[in-house]
């Protein structure tokens, strides 16, 4: 049988799933595309770590020129993460001609556009199914089952940490902070939360999404974003009480010649499909002209799923390995303006001096800047400070800004304190 060689660049988590996926499953693996895959080498920091995985010490080098420059090597799995040394390894791999398989959405948010072209340049598949949604197959179902479609809307919860951390809050009604300590203890927050919890990570998903559904690169700069760290308890409960629960969605929508990316924490009605999706689940929602809606739902990280993902690809690889090598995703041909419209309800929360004639006052205000408001909550407190709650009907983000510069000015206004998204009912 066809033996198809495969070079590893990182041995950390996602690593460890797949060669323990690639060992469990090795028979079915071998029934459905009739090759054999076999571990040749594996890029490691250190020769002398113990692994949790049955790969003989010799697989394992500290040079990467043994994968990359391997005329052995077939496809190379680069699951180092991180830009720098990363790209690198990638661009030579496929300039000599290997096909490369990643879990880098980092990587292919910043330089897939190059990286795609030097792959067709050179006959071989670059290929990045784990790098969104963890065991979720979205790439490859917006790519094959779903490309009848004129895609109009890509949404969901694309980060599993920070859904984990807000389900949590949620839940058991604890502060954001000891949520992450919680979060880090069961290995699904990194030591430094911060490219989960301030939003870069579901950046990188969504554009890379929104490459695959409307076929425009856009620049991480392009895309709008807000992390979940100023999420309250009390703005979760005012959620609940209101209706909806806080969930972290990146979305990209297009409109006639415009595209719109966003990431910041929402209020979802508890009625919506998003609102059941916990902890650290993911699913994404894709609106196609055709197919109407669906919805992805499962495991967005962790060693099996993301490594369940990373197999995928390199089983599909393996597969079409002598034929010719297919083509890279195409960009579409039309270009769209990226704008920043943020047109949506907003839930928005300040505290105020309770005395005759706040409320009116601030109402006006709103009024001024065209903003309808479909719902007040003011609690009753005994210290004189009143908590307002508003949620609003549709509007831009720049009315919302325009509309709270001037109630900031208000004496009788002591502290705005959020300023929310919040999703319509399907
Ligand atoms: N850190 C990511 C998450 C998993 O929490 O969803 C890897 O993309």
């Amino acid at each position: 049988m066809e033996k198809v060689r495969i070079g590893i660049l990182g041995m950390g988590t996602v690593a460890s799933g797949l060669v323990n996926i690639m060992s469990m499953n090795r028979d079915i693996i071998h029934s459905r595309t009739g090759k054999i895959l076999e571990i040749d080498k594996v890029l490691v920091k250190n020769l002398h770590k113990n692994r949790d995985v049955d790969l003989d010490q010799s697989k394992f080098t500290t040079d990467a020129n043994e994968i990359i420059n391997n005329e052995n090597v077939d496809i190379v799995v680069e699951l180092m993460g991180g830009i720098e040394p990363a790209f690198e390894y990638v661009r030579d791999a496929l300039l000599n001609k290997k096909h490369v398989v990643t879990a880098n959405k980092a990587l292919i948010a910043t330089h897939g556009e190059e990286l795609e072209g030097i792959a067709v340049e050179n006959g071989v598949r670059l290929m990045y199914e784990a790098s969104v949604g963890g065991g979720i197959p979205i790439i490859n179902t917006m790519t094959n089952n779903l490309s009848a479609n004129d895609f109009t809307e890509i949404s969901g919860i694309v980060n599993g940490t920070t859904n984990y951390i807000l389900t949590q809050m949620t839940e058991r009604g604890i502060e954001l902070d000891e949520a992450v300590k919680e979060a880090q203890e069961m290995g699904f927050a990194e030591a430094d939360p911060s490219s989960d919890i301030e939003g870069d990570d579901a950046a990188y998903k969504i554009a890379i999404l929104s490459y695959i559904g409307f076929g425009q690169r856009i620049g991480l700069n392009e895309v709008p974003k807000e992390g979940i760290t100023h999420i309250s308890r009390e703005d979760i409960k005012y959620a609940d009480e209101l209706g909806y629960v806080i969930k972290l969605i990146a979305s990209s929508q297009k409109r006639e010649n415009e595209i719109e990316l966003r990431v910041h924490p929402t209020f979802i009605p508890k009625t919506h499909p998003l609102a059941t999706v916990k902890n650290e689940y993911n699913a994404v929602m894709l609106r196609g002209n055709a197919v109407g809606e669906v919805m992805l739902y499962g495991k967005g990280a962790g060693a099996m799923p993301t490594g369940s993902a990373v197999l995928g690809d390199i089983i599909a690889i393996a597969k079409g390995i002598s034929s010719e090598a297919k083509e890279a995703i195409q960009p579409l041909t039309k270009r769209y303006q990226v704008v920043n419209k943020g047109y949506s309800q907003y839930y928005i929360r300040m505290d105020v001096v309770d005395k005759p004639g706040v409320l009116g006052y601030i109402s006006n205000i709103f009024g001024k800047n065209n903003i309808s408001l479909a719902s007040v909550v003011q609690r009753y407190k005994h210290d004189l400070v009143a908590p307002l709650v508003f949620i609003t009907h549709e509007v831009e983000r720049k009315n919302i800004n325009e509309a709270l510069q001037e109630v900031r000015t208000y004496g009788n206004v002591l502290k705005i304190a959020s300023i929310i998204t919040v999703e319509k009912s399907l």
